[in-house]
C-alpha cells in the first residue's frame, strides 16, 4: 500500500524518523511520498528520497506561502526538480479559510505551479480549502497538466467535474471522523479506480488515533473506511489505491 500523502519532511518527525518508517514498513506501508510546502520542506523531502528507497518527493509552495515564492525560490524549485525521485509539483492551491498570504498572491503562485509542472513534465498536488469555485476555475485552465485532489473536502458535484477531467482524489483522515457522514457519501461517489488514500501527517490522524501526532503507519485507517463504503475488502482498496498512486506519479 501506499500512503500518497505525507509530511515526514516536518519537525515533528525530526527526532523518531526511522521508528516512524520503520512502523510504516511493518504496518505494510510500501510507498510514502513525501509532500513539500516551503523550500526549505521540498529540498528536505528530496534529501529523505534520497536516503530511503520508499519516499519520493514533491516539490512546491504551498498556499499558506505563497507570498515566499520569489524568482529565486523559484528557481531552486526548477532545479530540485530535476532530482530522479520527486514525483509532482505541489502541494499548491488556494486556501481562503486561513488566508495566510494574500488570496491574489495564492492565485497567481497556484498558476506558477503548473508552469512548473508542465515545465517538469510532472503532476500537481492540490490543497483547496474554502476556495472550491477559484480552485477548479485554475484547473480547468490547466487542464493538460494532471492533478490530485489531496484531502478532499468539496463536494461530490465538484468530485465529478474533477473526475470529467480525468484528474484523481485523494482522502485522508477525515473521512473515519464520527461527524463526516457527508464526506463519507462523497468518499462512497468517486469510483475507487480514481481514488488515492493518504495520512496527510503530521496532521489529521484517522480515528482512533484522532487528536495524536498522524504517521504513514496509520493509513490503513483510511483503506478500511473506504472498504466498507464501497463494500469491498481492505486488500482491494490497497490493491487498488496502490495502482493508482504509481500510475498517477509514474512510480514504477
Ligand atoms: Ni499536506
Amino acid at each position: 500500500m501506499f500512503d500518497s500523502h505525507a509530511h515526514l519532511n516536518d519537525e515533528q518527525f525530526q527526532d523518531d524518523l526511522a521508528d516512524v518508517l520503520q512502523r510504516a514498513k511493518a504496518a505494510g506501508v510500501q510507498g510514502i511520498i513525501n509532500i513539500g510546502y516551503d523550500l526549505e520542506s521540498s529540498r528536505r523531502a528530496v534529501q529523505l528520497a534520497e536516503q530511503n528507497e520508499a519516499l519520493y518527493a514533491v516539490i512546491g509552495v504551498h498556499p499558506h506561502d505563497a507570498k515566499t515564492m520569489e524568482a529565486e525560490v523559484r528557481s531552486q524549485l526548477e532545479m530540485l526538480g530535476q532530482h530522479p525521485k520527486v514525483v509532482a509539483v505541489g502541494e499548491t492551491g488556494l486556501d481562503y479559510y486561513y488566508d495566510h498570504s494574500p488570496r491574489e498572491t495564492q492565485k497567481s503562485v497556484f498558476k506558477e505551479h503548473f508552469d512548473l509542472a508542465r515545465q517538469l513534465n510532472k503532476p500537481v498536488v492540490i490543497h483547496s480549502r474554502d476556495a472550491a469555485a477559484d480552485t477548479f476555475a485554475i484547473v480547468e485552465e490547466n487542464s493538460d497538466v494532471r492533478c490530485v485532489l489531496h484531502c478532499y473536502s468539496g463536494s461530490l458535484e465538484m468530485a465529478e467535474k474533477y473526475l470529467e477531467l480525468g484528474h484523481v482524489i485523494s482522502f485522508a483522515g477525515p473521512i473515519t471522523f464520527k461527524n463526516a457522514s457527508r464526506l463519507r457519501s462523497v468518499a462512497a461517489g468517486v469510483p475507487m479506480e480514481r481514488t488515492l488514500i493518504e495520512t496527510d501527517c503530521p496532521y489529521l490522524a484517522p480515528v482512533p488515533y484522532r487528536g495524536q501526532r498522524n504517521e504513514p503507519s496509520y493509513v490503513p485507517k483510511v483503506a478500511e473506511q473506504l472498504a466498507e463504503l464501497h463494500g469491498i475488502t481492505v486488500e482491494e482498496v490497497h490493491r487498488t489505491t496502490a495502482a493508482n498512486t504509481r500510475h498517477f506519479f509514474a512510480i514504477e
